[in-house]
């Protein structure tokens, strides 16, 4: 699958991978705060923004096999590969099915856990009236709310509605699918232990999508991670504290690229 990919940039490459259910849109800051150094990479994921959806069976594998496929296009052998949340599960299939082509990697409000019985029959559910009423409505009212921390509801209003437009504007076909591709997804909690690649975790201290204990475990359980905590950030670290999120995988870049010396 060719995925629409807006690329940017010169240096280090950095792929980075959306959350759900947004698209490439929201890594703007990314684009304007990263490409002096880093060459960004900025795919939609199946589905989402410029991609086509396909005909595969939904699977965050296949999305990370894209993701694979987009290097092999940009004649690409290694980059740094990060995501946010849904891109944060593509990222750790990335790291499970293609470790050589890793330079180093991102985690930015995610969780290796798979999902608990009833959030998975939820997620299925979502599917169901994202398939039969064809808008995404149901992602409206029961996504939206949890995707940014109260700081930035409070304060900044143009960044929520910003992730309002782009929750609106999900093609309800591909936000079905990709609930059902996290649905299916397998814990990789037991593969961490053998990632060998640095990886940087970032998480907002007001998530309340994945808690900071996922965060934690995680980190603790990869042999060369760091965790940073983003304040007054929600789950969107990204989109909320694009500053903090910026210069935090700025200087991981400056470190990887010093021991790659
Ligand atoms: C996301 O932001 O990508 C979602 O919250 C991921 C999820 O639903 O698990």
């Amino acid at each position: 699958m060719q995925l629409y990919t807006r690329d940017i940039g010169d240096g280090t490459p950095l792929v980075l991978l959306h959350a759900f259910p947004l698209s490439s849109a929201m890594w703007l800051a990314q684009r304007e705060g990263l490409a002096t150094r880093f060459r960004v990479l900025t795919p939609d994921l199946r589905g989402f923004g410029g991609s086509p959806l396909g005909t595969d069976e939904p699977s965050i594998d296949a999305m990370a096999d894209d993701v694979a496929a987009l290097l092999d296009d940009k004649n690409i052998d290694r980059a740094i590969i990060g995501g946010l949340s849904m891109g944060g599960y593509v990222a750790l299939a990335f790291c499970r099915r293609h470790p050589d082509r890793l330079l180093g990697v991102v985690l930015a409000d995610t969780k290796a856990t798979e999902d608990a019985k009833e959030a998975r029959e939820a997620r299925i559910r979502v599917a169901e009236r994202l398939e039969s009423e064809e808008n995404v409505g149901v992602l409206v009212d029961d996504v939206l709310p949890r995707l940014v921390g109260p700081t930035t509801m409070r304060n900044r209003a143009l960044v929520y509605g910003r992730v309002r437009g782009l929750v609106q504007s999900t093609p309800p076909l591909a936000a079905a699918w990709a609930q059902r591709a996290m649905a299916a997804r397998p814990d990789s909690t037991g593969a961490l232990a053998g990632f060998r690649t640095p990886t940087l975790v970032l998480h907002g201290a007001e998530d309340a999508i994945v808690t900071e204990d996922d965060a934690r475990a995680m980190a603790e359980a990869l042999p060369k991670a760091e965790l940073i905590m983003i304040p007054g950030s929600g789950h969107l670290t990204a989109v909320e504290q694009p500053q903090l999120f910026n210069d935090a995988v700025t200087e991981f870049g400056a470190a990887l690229t010093r021991t790659l010396r």
